[in-house]
């Protein structure tokens, strides 16, 4: 079964060295470690018998709530981590009093855009060129209530 937790510095310190290879590279460890210590972000992370097997994460900005990550371990995903994930996300969001969330995506990641339109994001602006210098951010948003 999986569990769904905040995430602790000690959470951190497990996946921190194969975090390129086992999640994704978008991110390097400094940068999670970095928001961790941010008090306007909030973390969490999907645990199956006390393995780290995805984790997300928001930020909350004074208009609205951002979602800055959001990834299933490779070897684990298409098994409704990713929702599991979104959906205490959705929760968290409600506690902040925040009229929405949002959050960017390359546009080549119809995994992602598939995801987030599961849960009624909707596209409402491009950011071109955003990613590389090549790719466009989709921005997506949807009212938490
Ligand atoms: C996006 C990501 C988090 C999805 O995680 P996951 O645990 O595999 O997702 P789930 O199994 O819960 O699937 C959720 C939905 O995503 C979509 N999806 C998942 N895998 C898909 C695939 N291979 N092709 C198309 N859509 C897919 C589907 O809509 C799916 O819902 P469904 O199973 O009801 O059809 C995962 O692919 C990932 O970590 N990607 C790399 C990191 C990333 O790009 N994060 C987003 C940054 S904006």
């Amino acid at each position: 079964m999986i569990k769904i937790e905040n995430m602790t510095l000690e959470d951190y310190e497990k996946i921190k060295d194969n975090l390129q290879k086992d999640f994704d590279d978008f991110w390097t460890h400094t940068i999670l470690k970095s928001e961790l210590e941010n008090e306007m972000s909030k973390y969490i992370v999907a645990k199956e018998n006390d393995n780290i097997v995805g984790f997300a994460g928001i930020i909350v900005l004074p208009d609205d709530i951002e979602i800055t990550n959001i990834v299933t371990k490779k070897s684990e995903r298409k098994k409704g981590i990713g929702k599991l994930l979104l959906e205490k996300i959705i929760e968290m969001s409600r506690e902040t009093k925040k009229e929405f969330i949002s959050l960017e995506v390359n546009e080549k990641n119809e995994i992602a855009i598939n995801l987030y339109k599961k849960f009624n994001f909707e596209k409402v602006a491009l950011r071109k060129k955003y990613y590389n210098g090549t790719d466009d951010a989709i921005i997506m948003t949807r009212k938490i209530m």
